[in-house]
């Protein structure tokens, strides 16, 4: 057997200054799905999330808290371990940055830039964003604030350079010859100016704080938090001992999805710091959008924070998901109301995926003996049914290759609105006493159909899918996406399950709440 192709994908590393929220659970949830397409499609997939624990803003969030940033972080990082575990994320693994594995990842790579000329002794003296965790120009401010919008401080010390402004013609090269690293396109048009607009050497080591990596053989300096975040993305795969043989087999990395916030990090700095150490960049950055709540922004001084253990409790996880994956388009920004999530749900899911399954399951169960259906001759219509639904691998494959969940997810949905229409135009329930034999080869079709789409929502909702095949009676190993040719079709004759509904409809409380 030919070996299983290698693919990396990785989260930000979420900085454990504060609770997690919809933006955390977002871009975690997006990797999950396509970690989960890879799988089921004989990928040797490695799934990477993890906690940011040092810095400026984590060691203040500490000592608000009157903690240590240590203690404190302990704690705040097992907040994100548990939302993992709710939302069923299927990582492979979860790094934090306070790890004895990370820091001598840091401090090694820290040594090769220094040995390679690419870092210099100097002092820095200009505006720095805790909150962004980002240094600025005076050029880049809007009214005396950090371009986000975070407030800003003047900071003098002495500081360690990265040689950034020698790579700027290194990286525009770079793009040129790799024009799908950054997606979408538009962002990678913004990454493109901001180096063409030239680069200043990058400060990667601060002396006016302690929570940090020590910078080897001068331990009055602590690593610039970015260039230690960065770095998990590696020290994760064992780097630079390799003794597991990950780093061989998973760098580069497939894909980093990140936000569109902290792209330049991972589009600019990254691989600059990674080519200035003679190894190879990540093959893709994918940066997706930011939510919103009922069309405001969120943020925690307005109060608008959406929990999603919340969404989870109140609509279910695979509806949780389905929603965030199927609304935006991956790469927009979206926005979260409740009224949406409702049409997602009540139509979508219920009317559309839901409804499909449950009249063909219960029209087999009362029909056929609960148990599938032989058929008779395939006549044109169903022949038509079953090729839309055998051609779904193809654009799906097609589509994730590119991080386009939601148009998997629409091109899905339009094999399952297909079915719909061939239920009623076939009308399987006339056929009962006029033509047994037409009405088994329908609802063989239909069932077929369903099979073929429930092993392919099986990476949005892992659950739903699942139970729609526990219903019908496919076994683990049918669930691949090998079992999507011919050879996994329903077998006649199959006994079946009592069917039950999947999606719930979601009633509107009437009291809006
Ligand atoms: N620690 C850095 C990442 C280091 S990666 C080497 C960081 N952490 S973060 O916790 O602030 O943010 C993590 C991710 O959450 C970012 O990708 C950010 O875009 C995302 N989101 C935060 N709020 C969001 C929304 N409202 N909507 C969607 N995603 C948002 O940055």
């Amino acid at each position: 057997m030919a070996a299983r192709a290698a693919y990396y994908i990785t989260t930000p590393i979420y900085y454990v200054n504060d609770s997690p929220h919809i933006g955390h659970a977002y871009t975690t949830l997006a990797c999950d799905a396509l970690a989960r397409f890879m799988r089921l499609d004989g990928r040797d997939v490695r799934f990477l999330t993890g906690t940011d624990e040092h810095g400026q803003k984590v060691e203040k969030a500490a000592r608000d808290r009157g903690m240590d940033p240590q203690a404190f972080t302990d704690e705040v990082s097992t907040r994100f371990r548990e939302l993992v575990r709710v939302m069923g994320f299927s990582q492979d693994d979860f790094i934090r940055t306070t790890e004895p594995r990370h820091k001598q990842a840091v401090q090694h790579l820290w040594q090769k830039l220094l040995d390679a000329g690419e870092i210099y002794l100097g002092a820095y003296a200009g505006w720095y964003s805790v909150r962004d965790e980002a240094f600025y120009a005076e050029s880049e401010l809007v009214a005396g604030k950090a371009p986000t919008g975070a407030p800003v401080e003047w900071v003098e010390e002495p500081s360690y350079f990265f040689r950034l402004s020698a790579w700027q013609d290194r990286l525009l090269a770079f793009y040129d010859a790799h024009p799908d690293f950054v997606l979408p396109e538009s962002r990678f048009n913004e990454v493109r100016s901001f180096v063409k607009g030239g680069l200043n050497d990058l400060s990667v080591s601060r002396t006016t704080f302690a929570w940090g990596v020590p910078v080897p053989n001068d331990p009055a300096h602590v690593m610039y938090v970015w260039l230690d975040a960065l770095t998990n993305y590696i020290s994760a795969l064992g780097y630079p001992e390799d003794a597991d043989g990950l780093y061989a087999r998973f760098w580069p990395c497939d894909v980093h999805v990140v936000g569109k916030d902290i792209l330049r990090f991972h589009a600019v700095y990254w691989p600059a710091f990674l080519m200035a150490a003679g190894l190879e960049p990540p093959k893709r950055v994918f940066a997706h959008g930011w939510w919103t709540n009922e069309g405001q922004k969120i943020s925690k001084s307005v109060g608008n924070v959406i929990d999603p253990h919340e969404l989870i409790e109140r609509y279910g996880l695979d509806a949780t998901r389905y929603f965030l994956l199927r609304e935006v388009p991956f790469g927009n920004d979206g926005d979260f109301s409740h009224a949406a999530m409702l049409r997602r749900m009540n139509s979508d899911l219920a009317n559309d995926y839901g409804n499909l399954c449950q009249r063909v399951l219960s029209m087999i169960g009362k029909n056929c003996d609960a148990a599938i259906p032989r058929p008779g001759p395939i006549e044109p219509a169903d022949q038509a049914l079953l090729d839309q639904a055998a051609g779904l691998l193809g654009t799906c494959r097609r589509l994730m290759e590119r991080q386009a969940s939601h148009a998997a997810l629409e091109a899905i949905w339009a094999v399952i609105a297909e079915a719909n229409r061939y239920v009623d135009t076939q009308a399987p329930w006339a056929l009962r006493k006029s033509d047994p034999e037409r009405m088994a080869t329908v609802l063989w079709v239909l069932a077929e159909t369903i099979r073929r789409v429930a092993i392919l929502t099986q990476p949005f909702m892992p659950d739903a899918s699942a139970q729609i095949l526990d219903q019908l009676a496919q076994p683990a190993e049918l669930r691949s996406f090998q079992a999507l040719d011919d050879k996994g079709a329903l077998v006649a004759g199959t006994a079946l399950p009592k069917p039950a509904g999947v999606f719930p409809r979601l009633v509107e409380d009437p009291a809006g709440a």
